[in-house]
């Protein structure tokens, strides 16, 4: 079975901008790029779902010009591409705790989610200040009881289906708080490309190995 929603952890535009001794804001332009490029390839390779990690509840702790920076250019991106995206037939969703994040970006992210809204041929899940943890506990919070697909409902994007893939990139093996709850059967792929060198060669590479995978859900 071909995975057909598909989750990535962006990782590695840091190191990328250090090995060509530049700012690590090139680092998240290039990776920004690239995750375009990715868009536009998940799309052609018949993926329903795409999910991508863009900035975690984590990530404020990093240098203010560095979260100043990604949060420019992520309402950069969303100006600039949401109309591409609406041509490609993509509509967009963002996941991620509200609070924290400024009024011109949540007006940017609601527009960008309106303009899309009618469109199916895949889903972009933008996760942006999102964490597992946090997303569990807000979910907690509203939850009356009634089992796991209930549970599940409360999730920042409930219409989210559970990924069958997880890629991370730039050679880190772990989850760093992305889909606690929904990557519970995901087959993990790990990539050794830094997140702005990851091309359609790797993509399909990432999809092969997933192939390659006994899923078994816990049964005989
Ligand atoms: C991923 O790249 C982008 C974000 C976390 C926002 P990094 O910036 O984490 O890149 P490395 O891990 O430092 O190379
Ligand atoms: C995970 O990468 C978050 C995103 C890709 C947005 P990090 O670079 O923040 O994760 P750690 O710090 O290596 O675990
Ligand atoms: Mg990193």
């Amino acid at each position: 079975m071909p995975a057909r929603y598909v989750a990535i952890i962006m990782d590695g535009n840091g190191r990328w901008a250090q090995q060509r001794e530049l700012d690590v804001n090139e680092g998240h332009r290039e990776g920004a790029r690239a995750l375009r490029r990715t868009v536009e390839n998940a799309v052609d390779l018949g993926i329903l779902e795409l999910t991508a990690y863009a900035f975690s509840t984590e990530n404020w702790t990093r240098p203010t010009p560095e979260v100043e920076a990604i949060m420019e250019l992520f309402g950069e991106m969303i100006e600039t591409q949401t109309p591409d995206l609406l041509e490609e037939g993509v509509r967009m969703r963002f996941m991620g705790r509200r609070v924290g994040v400024s009024e011109e970006l949540l007006a940017q992210m609601d527009w960008a989610e309106r303009e899309t809204a009618h469109n199916s041929r895949m889903t972009l899940f933008v996760a942006f200040n999102y964490g597992g943890r946090a997303e569990i506990l807000d979910a907690a919070e509203r939850y009356g009881g009634g089992g796991e697909e209930e549970f599940a409902r409360h999730l920042y994007s409930p219409e989210m289906t559970d990924p069958d893939l997880l890629i991370r990139t730039s050679g880190e093996r772990r989850l760093s708080n992305f889909l606690l709850w929904q990557c519970a059967y995901s087959e993990l792929v790990f990539s050794d490309a830094l997140w702005p060198d990851f091309d359609r060669a790797d993509l399909e590479a990432a999809l092969e190995e997933f192939e390659q995978r006994q899923r078994r859900f816990g049964a005989r």
